[in-house]
């Protein structure tokens, strides 16, 4: 259902494109001594800070970002690098994480264009799966989903199973929904008329006015979710409305380093609608998902005095 990437382990040591912005100076070094961005990152530690962290994993993404010119990449340091938001919050002076791409829409209601801003993600790909026969209630009876006609068969049920958060400071936590910060979420509110683009170009454009669609929730999962029924079972059973392939594994990796994380999500196609018509505009879910991360990054930096 999202765009096709080639990554598959979500955990935490996918590839993601990521660039390093703005703002002023402090140090913070906790690479191995001989590691060979050691001075780059020292370098850029000394030049600004503290800074935040712009995350995204598709080409598709970092498109608009670069025809946007809001941000330009250091004349010294042009940072793009192929690294985790793991060593960009080890090396980096970062405050906060500002996470966007482009996500599936599981629910009718939303449209190939909007913004979903999540409140919380879940990792819906960490199951157990429950014994054949076995009298265990499970969550996800794939037997209900039979075709033509709903009824048992070997892959029995499974139950979607939390994660294991370990953060500073504090007892581990198992969670199943990872929350987006906040406080973040609360400056996010008032983005929520901001105008999206509706075309690509003079002629081809998205049948609604797409829009920013707050307080849902989104499910990230090591698959690349096609499945009607499956999105549908998402939907009814905890409300997920939007499903990516990262957007749970940054929020984790930054709640347990203590940073602020916030996600916002374009949908590029919607289970069981009309996405094959509309592929051409599905880069519109790209370039507005940055346009409302961009502009939130322009709240935090009014906003400095609390960040
Ligand atoms: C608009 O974009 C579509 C898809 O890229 C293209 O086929 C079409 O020719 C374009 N129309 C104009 C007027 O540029
Ligand atoms: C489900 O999510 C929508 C937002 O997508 C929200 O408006 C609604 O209240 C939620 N429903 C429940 C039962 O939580």
């Amino acid at each position: 259902m999202m765009m096709g990437s080639g990554m598959s382990e979500s955990k935490c040591w996918f590839n993601i494109q990521l660039l390093m912005l703005m703002l002023l100076v402090q140090q913070s070094m906790q690479l191995r001594w001989n590691h060979p961005l050691h001075e780059v990152v020292d370098q850029i530690n000394r030049h600004g800070g503290p800074y935040v962290g712009l995350v995204l994993a598709f080409l598709a993404e970092e498109r608009p970002l670069l025809a946007s010119r809001l941000f330009v990449p250091d004349s010294d340091f042009p940072v793009n690098a192929a690294i985790t938001p793991e060593i960009l919050l080890q090396a980096f002076d970062v405050r906060g994480v500002v996470h966007y791409g482009i996500a599936g829409g599981t629910d009718t209601s939303l449209n190939v264009g909007d913004v979903g801003v999540a409140n919380y993600f879940a990792f819906t790909s960490s199951w157990k799966w429950t014994q054949f026969g076995s009298t265990d209630r499970g969550e996800l009876k794939f037997g209900a989903y039979n075709l033509p006609s709903a009824g048992g068969n070997l892959l029995a049920e499974l139950q979607f199973t939390p994660v294991q958060l370990f953060s500073n400071g504090k007892a581990m936590e198992e969670l199943f929904w990872l929350p987006v910060d906040p406080h973040w979420y609360q400056l996010a509110i008032q983005l929520k008329g901001l105008k999206l683009q509706r075309c690509l170009n003079e002629t081809l454009c998205l049948p609604k006015q797409p829009k920013v669609v707050l307080g849902l929730r989104g499910s990230t999962a090591n698959v690349f979710l096609a499945n009607e029924a499956y999105a549908k079972f998402l939907l009814q059973q905890f409300n997920i409305s939007i499903a990516d392939e990262e957007s749970a594994s940054v929020l984790m990796t930054s709640l347990s380093n203590g940073v602020p994380c916030i996600v916002f999500r374009g949908v590029s196609d919607v289970a069981g609608g009309d996405h094959l018509a509309l592929a051409g505009l599905s880069s519109l879910a790209a370039v507005n998902s940055f346009t409302v991360a961009a502009k939130f990054v322009q709240l935090i930096a009014r906003k400095k005095a609390t960040f």
